[in-house]
């Protein structure tokens, strides 16, 4: 784990659960879900307690998604043409920013191509700095960002370097840890998770940490659909030319290739560009070719299952109203919304933990507390409802 020292304060009390276990009850805080995609943090979120107020996704097919799950809220769209004054006052910044500049595959590509990466690259490295604006504008007490496992090692390590800067010079205290989603969905999916806590409001240790993985996982059977059309079938032209290309690199000692597997295993990483070939995840059919993953496996392999979707009063799973390309697309770019659960547990404990302990009724500077909020108030509330005229 990347952070400060564990701090010398008690650990902080366990928050309210819900029946279930699974979300924290009473703890009302708001968030802004930018970058959004389809919501991976805002569901983990909403699981919570949290609330969104504000949403920035520029992509349209994305946004059709979006609207379909969540409502007909106003979607902002390019966050460079989004007045940080339109942004209401919240608790948590939450984005999974673009990862391609800084992912191997995006890396590579654009080496090849001769252009700029990372940082250097115009239109998709500095979005960093938009939340950077964003942050010394809202002064939001947690910033909750996501990104590509290799962010850390990008550019011998520069690029994380600028980013955990930056946050540091905002004055946040900055925890960052590697997360495999493969303990919550039968996938092994690793992201860095970065959690930035105002100094000015938590102090220089607050009492964060990251989730403790349980020791089962799940497996790819609780993600199958019983019965699948046969268009999801490899085509024995597709068949067999990834059978070749998996020979050439495998005689060349490189581990590329496809990956077959079956319900009782986990699989790759879903990737953005699962639509082209469905190599890196292939289910084994018996006397038939292989078979990708149908959009609805791939939705719960992500962990946008009929759960999830239940709690946003979708009774049949998440609507898939895009196309099927599309659709792999908008799964492969997303977050896995548990982990943003289990990571966003660790949050709260921290919000509820700085409530305790100043008695303050609200988080943010410059609001008042709510009436009646203070020490012995009869609920702890992280947001401050008095001072919201924002609120949509
Ligand atoms: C890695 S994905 C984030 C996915 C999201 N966390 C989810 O769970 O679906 C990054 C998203 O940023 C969006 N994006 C890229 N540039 C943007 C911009 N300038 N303004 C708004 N959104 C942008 C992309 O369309 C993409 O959906």
């Amino acid at each position: 784990m990347i952070g400060p020292a564990p701090g010398r304060q008690p650990a902080p009390a366990e928050p309210p659960r819900d029946a279930a276990g699974t979300a924290e009850v009473g703890t009302h805080f708001r968030f802004v879900d930018l970058f959004a995609g389809i919501g991976g943090f805002r569901i983990g979120l909403s699981r919570l307690g949290g609330r969104c107020v504000f949403t920035s996704e520029w992509d349209p097919k994305a946004q059709e998604t979006y609207r379909a799950w969540f409502g007909d809220e106003p979607i902002h769209g390019d966050i460079h043409e989004v007045s940080v004054g339109d942004i209401p006052d919240h608790d948590v910044l939450a984005a999974g920013f673009p990862c391609q500049p800084f992912s191997l595959a995006g890396v590579s590509k654009k080496k090849s191509l001769g252009r700029a990466h990372g940082f250097a690259c115009k239109e998709q490295g500095n979005l960093f700095f938009r939340i950077v604006d964003i942050a010394r504008a809202k002064r939001p007490p947690v910033v909750f960002l996501e990104n590509v496992k290799n962010l850390r090692s990008h550019d011998q390590g520069n690029t994380w370097r600028v980013i955990r800067g930056e946050l540091e010079r905002l004055d946040y205290v900055v925890f960052a840890e590697i997360v495999d989603a493969i303990h919550w969905v039968p996938q092994h999916r690793e992201r860095i998770f970065i959690v930035g806590f105002d100094r000015r409001v938590f102090g220089d240790a607050p009492p964060f940490s990251f989730p403790v993985p349980p020791t089962t996982t799940p497996r790819l059977r609780s993600v199958l659909e019983r019965s699948v059309d046969p268009k999801y079938t490899l085509s024995d032209h597709l068949w067999d030319y990834l059978q070749r290309y998996a020979e050439k690199h495998r005689a060349k000692g490189n581990g590329f290739g496809f990956g077959l597997v079956g319900p009782d295993d986990t699989t790759r990483t879903l990737s953005a560009r699962y639509h082209k070939d469905g190599s890196e995840i292939l289910i084994r059919q018996a006397g038939r070719n292989p078979r990708r993953l149908t959009p609805r496996e791939a939705a719960r392999l992500m962990g946008f299952d009929d759960d999830a979707a239940a709690h946003f009063g979708h009774d049949a799973g998440f609507p898939i109203v895009v196309a099927d390309t599309p659709a792999y697309r908008q799964f492969g770019n997303a977050v896995v919304p548990r982990v943003v659960t289990e990571v966003g547990r660790g949050i709260v404990r921290v919000l509820h933990w700085h409530l305790d302990r100043t008695g303050n009724g609200c988080l943010v500077k410059g609001r008042s507390p709510a009436p009646g909020a203070g020490p012995g108030a009869p609920s702890r509330r992280v947001e401050a409802d008095a001072a919201s005229p924002t609120s949509r």
